[in-house]
């Protein structure tokens, strides 16, 4: 069995859907509740086993970066002022030293060329991609969900839920053949196709375990759907030699990169919180004219 310890991050994105918020904070630093989304996608790869963590970032995210730095002087004044709940929740964000590398991405040619980027850090062996937008909500962590049954299929894994057939030309699609409990052999993919044509409704979701052979066809791709270098069509043309399976993972999943998507998750964390979740209930029950405010 395959012990899968580098994970890659595409976090280059403009996050043009969250402006004005994102003229000066990346999207992935705007927080859920009270973590910031990065620190959700970094908690489910290091309960997965992820030891290597891998940033392909871009100019202008300079507070996604200063993120991952110690801060110990913080630290130092929480300890000395007895703070300790503070302080743990900063140290629950600390992450083992040289255990992140960070790239630039220069021009944004799409999630393929994010993942080639990572080519040289990542070697031989096979790892995953985390898409941080995505965030899943469930017992198991999805990644562990698929490290588990990757070491059974081997081969590329994307995560796959079903979406309703007039949205899938916002996903990366699969051509389902047979399955098993959870896993269902791909023979094809395709990236953000017309509706009216996908071969399912079955979407990839931003959870990958690729094996290192994609480096080769996405280093040999040109531009696919919206004139990018696509992850998926990589996938797809690997396919005949390494085989891709989707993995229907337990769990719900929220679109984050939406506004939409982010204000659905916060509330769906929030109230998972011992601290918030009775409050925000009578709340929100009050909002909805369920019964009176408290
Ligand atoms: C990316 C992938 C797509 C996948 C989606 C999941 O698309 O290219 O295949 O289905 O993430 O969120 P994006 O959302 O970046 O357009």
């Amino acid at each position: 069995m395959t012990h899968i310890r580098k994970a890659v991050f595409p976090v280059a994105g403009l996050g043009t859907r969250f402006l004005p918020a994102t003229k000066s904070v990346p999207k992935e630093m705007l927080p859920l509740v009270d973590r910031p989304l990065i620190q959700y996608a970094i908690d489910e790869a290091r309960a997965a086993g992820i030891e290597e963590f891998i940033f392909v970032s871009a100019a202008g995210k300079s507070a996604l970066e200063d993120y991952f730095c110690t801060a110990r002087a913080l630290e130092a004044q929480l300890r000395e002022a007895g703070k300790t709940k503070a302080l743990e929740a900063l140290e629950a964000t600390r992450m083992p030293e040289g255990a992140m590398t960070i790239l630039r991405q220069d021009q944004p040619r799409g999630l393929g060329h994010a993942v080639l980027l990572a080519r040289r850090l990542v070697g031989d062996e096979p790892f995953a991609v985390l898409l941080p937008d995505d965030v899943i909500r469930g017992a198991t962590p999805a990644l562990s969900q698929m490290v588990d049954a990757h070491a059974r299929t081997g081969g590329h894994m994307v995560a796959a839920m079903d979406v309703p057939r007039a949205e899938v030309g916002a996903y990366g699609v699969l051509d389902c053949g047979e399955s098993r409990g959870r896993v269902t052999r791909a023979r094809s993919l395709v990236e953000k196709p017309d509706p009216a044509l996908a071969p399912s409704t079955r979407a990839v979701i931003g959870r990958y375990i690729l094996e290192p052979s994609i480096f080769d066809e996405l280093a040999r791709l040109g531009p696919g759907s919206g004139g990018e270098i696509q992850l998926t069509d990589a996938i797809n043309r690997d396919l005949p030699r390494a085989g891709v399976s989707g993995y229907r993972f337990e769990g719900e999943r929220f679109d984050c990169g939406s506004v939409r998507g982010f204000v659905e998750a916060t509330l769906a964390f929030a109230l998972d919180r011992s601290d918030l979740g009775e409050g925000l209930e009578s709340r929100l029950a009050a909002q909805l004219g369920l019964r009176p405010a408290a």
